[in-house]
């Protein structure tokens, strides 16, 4: 029987000869899906000096040729982990970033706050991807009333499949979150308490460096369209200041370098207590604006 400790610490050695950033992390998770653990148990095991079935090493390996050939993990695994919430993701829909959880932070905040005030305050994830941040809402918050959009029809079965396992109360919907307030969401015209959105924002040209990236995530996830990225982030706007209520917020993430651009989306009358916040890492990432 193989040797657990041996086994993983040829896999750190090869997933980071292979570049994956986070090697040791990653074999472990590797390792722990193989055995139906978690990490910090597969850390105690090869401690223990245990060792993997021959089946298991050999499922082991399998999943470390692909690791080290940049498939993302999380298509590996089938999981992602967001905020509160253990998204079903593959093949076809973007992973869920660290990042974002910041941008959900900020929706969940505004409508904890308005829950205090009222019965079912009213949030909406437009481009909403594998549901990552729509979940995150409604479990988080159990009063709120959440409804996404998503155009792309195989992210949104991904989603499909998480509302259906985390919270069937989310109303999905498959559509196009630019002029949603008059088409796929016009029942909710003027009416949102929340507007929430991780839209496509990568300019043309700027091919992203990680290969898991690159070349793993849907090219509809990543490009924002129009000569700076901004196409469908203007379109999100849009879709915000007819969707929310007088004093409405609007929560939107953007590229690090797009701070004043997207500041610019919103800088017509219309909008008030604009500003930026920053991610995990201190960098410019999310638009926040609140509607007159
Ligand atoms: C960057 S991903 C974010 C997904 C998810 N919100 C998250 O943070 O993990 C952007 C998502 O927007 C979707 N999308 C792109 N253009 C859209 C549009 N016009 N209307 C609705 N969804 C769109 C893409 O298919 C993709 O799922």
């Amino acid at each position: 029987m193989p040797d657990l400790s041996r086994l993983l610490r040829d896999a750190r050695a090869r997933l980071s000869g292979a570049g994956v950033p986070s090697p040791a992390a990653d074999a472990a998770a590797l390792a722990a899906h193989v055995l139906r653990t978690t990490p910090g148990d597969v850390t105690a095991r090869a401690a223990r000096g245990d060792g993997m079935g021959d089946e298991q090493a050999a499922a082991f390996e399998e999943l470390l040729a692909q690791r080290a050939a940049r498939v993302p993990l999380q298509h590996l695994t089938g999981r992602a982990a967001f905020r509160t919430v253990e998204l079903q993701v593959g093949p076809g829909v973007f992973v869920p970033r660290p990042e974002t959880e910041v941008v959900a932070g900020v929706a969940i905040d505004e409508a904890s706050e308005a829950a205090r005030r009222q019965a079912a305050p009213l949030v909406v994830d437009l481009c909403t991807g594998s549901g990552a941040v729509a979940l995150a809402v409604a479990v988080e918050v159990p009063t709120a009333r959440v409804a996404a959009v998503e155009v792309d029809p195989m992210a949104h079965a991904w989603a499909a499949r998480n509302v259906a396992a985390i919270a069937p109360r989310v109303d999905l919907r498959l559509g196009d979150a630019v002029h949603a307030e008059t088409g796929v969401l016009a029942d909710l015209a003027g009416v949102v308490d929340v507007v929430v959105a991780n839209p496509p924002y990568i300019p043309p040209g700027s091919r992203p460096v990680d290969p898991e990236v690159a070349d793993h995530d849907p090219p509809l996830a990543l490009y924002g369209g129009g000569d700076d990225g901004l196409a469908v982030p203007r379109g999100v706007v849009a879709s915000a200041a007819g969707l929310l209520r007088p004093g409405g917020l609007l929560v939107m993430e953007h590229a690090d370098g797009q701070g004043p651009g997207a500041r610019a989306l919103v800088g017509g009358s219309g909008w008030r207590d604009v500003r930026t916040v920053d991610d995990l890492t201190g960098r410019p990432r999310v638009l926040v604006a609140r509607r007159q």
